[in-house]
């Protein structure tokens, strides 16, 4: 992609500002972010700022109505906050997808939306494929259902086009907020030799995709039409217990860290993996294992100033 006007919502977070760097330099790349969870110096150099809500129709639509291509990234990210507060969660994540969707039918740019693995629910037919019956256990995976229905139905009714993206388990540098995946968790507490937390046994598994891979995902999704109006997961198609990803953590941290057992969580799934047949049909293949993911987010966590 060279020469279009990017708008990257959420790219003050952690994955969307990965994807306004791989695009900044040969492109112009506008960020949209209310910095609720993300952090001003994400964003990389030579990229513009407009801090704005989601939310808020009027803020963001004339920018919106420019756009060559969306990455919609922008949302209230935490099932546990979506379980405490429902109607602030819909309201961002799908009120705010829909004024994207209804500024982008004024104007001709793409969307690329981030939905997540949170849709499919406890499916314990896996691998999870696109075509299963989603049934989401979350408010947090209803709204993100419903933003990839608005998606699907702004295509079909006013020809916007759009790619839904269901990401399984994100991880890398600058996953660091509050609400941080399981890597960053651990990766923390391994390098200040804290005991890292299990709950339940550490036999759940989870399908953990670096984030360079989910960028990469982004860009072919956005540049082939014939992605436009489907469902695809990203995700590595491999399974990792949680227990498997504590001991990598700490060997490859030389951590002391002991590994300690906590009761399961309500709500927690046990398996999730995914069948990535779909966007493979593309062209895509991650190029990271866990381990080579592992160590470039350990190298960002040994510099981050929070140590
Ligand atoms: N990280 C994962 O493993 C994962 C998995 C599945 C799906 N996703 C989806 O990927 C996207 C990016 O997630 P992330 O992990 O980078 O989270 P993040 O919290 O780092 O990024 C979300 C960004 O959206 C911004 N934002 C929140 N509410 C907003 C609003 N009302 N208006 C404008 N900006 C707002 C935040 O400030 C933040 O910068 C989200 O849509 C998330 O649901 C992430």
């Amino acid at each position: 992609m060279k020469n279009k006007l990017v708008v990257v919502t959420g790219g003050a977070g952690f994955i969307g500002s990965h994807i306004a760097e791989a695009l900044v330099e040969e492109n112009e790349v506008i960020v949209i972010d209310n910095l609720y969870s993300g952090k001003i110096e994400n964003i990389p150099q030579g990229a513009k700022f407009i801090e704005a809500d989601i939310r808020d129709y009027s803020s963001i639509a004339e920018i919106i109505r420019e756009a060559d291509y969306v990455f919609h990234e922008a949302a209230q990210i935490s099932v546990e906050e979506s379980v405490r507060d429902p109607i602030f969660t819909d309201e961002v994540n799908v009120i705010g997808t829909l004024n994207i969707l209804k500024a982008l039918s004024e104007g001709s740019g793409k969307i690329i939306f981030a939905s997540s693995a949170a849709v499919y629910g406890e499916n314990k037919n896996l691998p999870l494929k696109e075509d299963y019956l989603p049934k989401p256990i979350s408010p947090y995976g209803v709204s993100k259902l419903a933003g990839e229905h608005y998606v699907r139905v702004f295509y079909e009714l006013y020809g916007v086009p759009g790619v839904i993206l269901r990401y399984f388990n994100v991880y890398g540098p600058r996953q660091s907020s509050a609400y941080a995946g399981v890597i960053s968790i651990f990766m923390k507490n391994a390098l200040k030799n804290e005991p890292l937390v299990i709950f339940g046994d550490g036999k759940q598994t989870r399908d953990f995709i670096y984030v360079k891979d989910v960028v990469q995902a982004n860009l072919l999704v956005a540049e082939k039409e014939r992605a436009n109006g489907k469902i695809f997961n990203v995700a590595t198609g491999k399974e990792t217990s949680i227990l498997e990803l504590a001991l990598k953590i700490i060997d490859l941290t030389s951590s002391s860290s002991q590994i300690l057992f906590a009761p399961e969580r309500p709500g927690d799934i046990k398996r999730s993996v995914a069948d990535i047949n779909e966007i493979r049909k593309l062209g895509f293949e991650p190029s990271y294992s866990l381990e080579e993911g592992l160590k470039e987010t350990l190298e960002w966590f040994k510099k981050w100033k929070y140590f």
